[in-house]
């Protein structure tokens, strides 16, 4: 990762995902040691900044720059003084003037952390956790990640690599026109040669696909029974979209997930979804629970992957993290941290 913030999946490209999902690999394994942390990130501070609800993106970057062992500070508008009327810029002005290292920003309005990046520049690092309807770049990278994973537990393969996603029929459904979930999907799957076609109702898909590299399934039925990957979206009512589809029930017996349409699944297909669900609507409750919906496993790889982002904006200047001195590594482990996770490269 060579720039200064993860704003889309735009900033990294193909390599620049397969680095991340490589180094995401090396925290998985950290994740899984009897002390999961290490002494990385230890004195550097990351904010999460946060001006619409959330539970797993917040966490998950809260519990990943801790495993990191830095600082975490945690913002959120409603308690804030925002609510005295002070703005985004003053916000974020306050925030980078007590030499925060990384601000975390979710933000219902589209292009917010890229307004941010503009007022913050080099110094501090800014990672998009969701911009309104733009994008959710790691989101979609854990997304890749779990499916990877999947697929080369299947196959036997380690370490896994990025092959897997040449020609992988990557299915998209649901409320398109709202979600930053798909348009960062789109772009991850899509620079990893995967085929990206989107299902949903015309009135949920966005008013124009220009430059989509993507395909509109014509035939439903016909597409979930071909895919191979189920990505589903949930119904962004916050957003408006209730007054895009005739009613729930409509939706669901359309567009839905049910256990009559699971029926044309591929048995080895994989059912995702970035959460919240909402059972009986874009996912019956009975398909959530069923193995090939990994839901929970997208949750748990999202820790190593936010891992995996904040390690490479703010850990890996020359590419990989300083071995630890011997006198250190007494220290950390007084800290209850694990030294040896600070020999996790970037070269994977
Ligand atoms: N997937 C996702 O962004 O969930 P949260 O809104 O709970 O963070």
């Amino acid at each position: 990762m060579t720039g200064q913030h993860l704003l889309s999946v735009d900033d990294l490209g193909r390599e620049g995902i397969a680095e991340v999902l490589r180094v995401a690999d090396a925290f998985a394994e950290v994740e899984r040691r009897s002390i999961p942390k290490v002494p990385t990130l230890r004195g550097r501070v990351v904010a999460t900044l946060f001006f619409e609800e959330s539970t797993r993106t917040r966490w998950s970057f809260e519990t990943a720059a801790k495993r990191l062992s830095a600082d975490v500070l945690s913002f959120s508008a409603a308690s804030s003084s925002v609510k005295k009327g002070e703005s985004l810029r003053d916000t974020v002005e306050t925030i980078v003037a007590m030499g925060i290292d990384a601000v975390v920003v979710r933000h219902p309005s589209s292009g917010a952390p890229h307004q941010v990046a503009g007022w913050i520049g080099d110094r501090s690092h800014v990672l998009n956790a969701g911009d309104g309807w733009h994008e959710h770049p790691t989101q979609a990278l854990l997304d890749c990640f779990t499916v990877r994973q999947v697929l080369a537990e299947r196959r036997g393969e380690s370490p896994a690599g990025i092959e897997c996603f040449e020609g992988l029929r990557v299915l998209v459904v649901g409320d398109v026109r709202h979600s930053r979930v798909a348009r960062s999907q789109v772009l991850a799957y899509h620079a990893l040669g995967a085929e990206v076609t989107l299902a949903a109702p015309g009135s949920l898909l966005p008013p124009s696909l220009e430059g989509w590299p993507v395909t509109v399934a014509a035939d439903f039925d016909r597409a979930l029974g071909d895919a191979q990957v189920v990505s589903l979206l949930r119904l962004q009512t916050e957003r408006g979209s209730g007054a895009f589809v005739p009613s729930l029930r409509e939706y669901t017996a359309g567009w839905g997930l049910t256990n009559s349409r699971v029926r044309s699944l591929a048995d080895d297909v994989i059912v995702t979804h970035p959460g919240p669900m909402v059972r009986g609507v874009e996912i019956a409750g009975d398909v959530a629970d069923l193995p090939v919906t990994v839901a929970t496993l997208q949750v748990t790889n999202g820790v190593a992957v936010r891992m995996a982002v904040l390690f490479l904006l703010l850990g890996a200047a020359g590419g990989s993290v300083p071995s630890v001195p011997a006198g250190e590594r007494q220290e950390a482990a007084a800290h209850g941290e694990d030294p040896e996770g600070a020999k996790v490269s970037a070269g994977g």
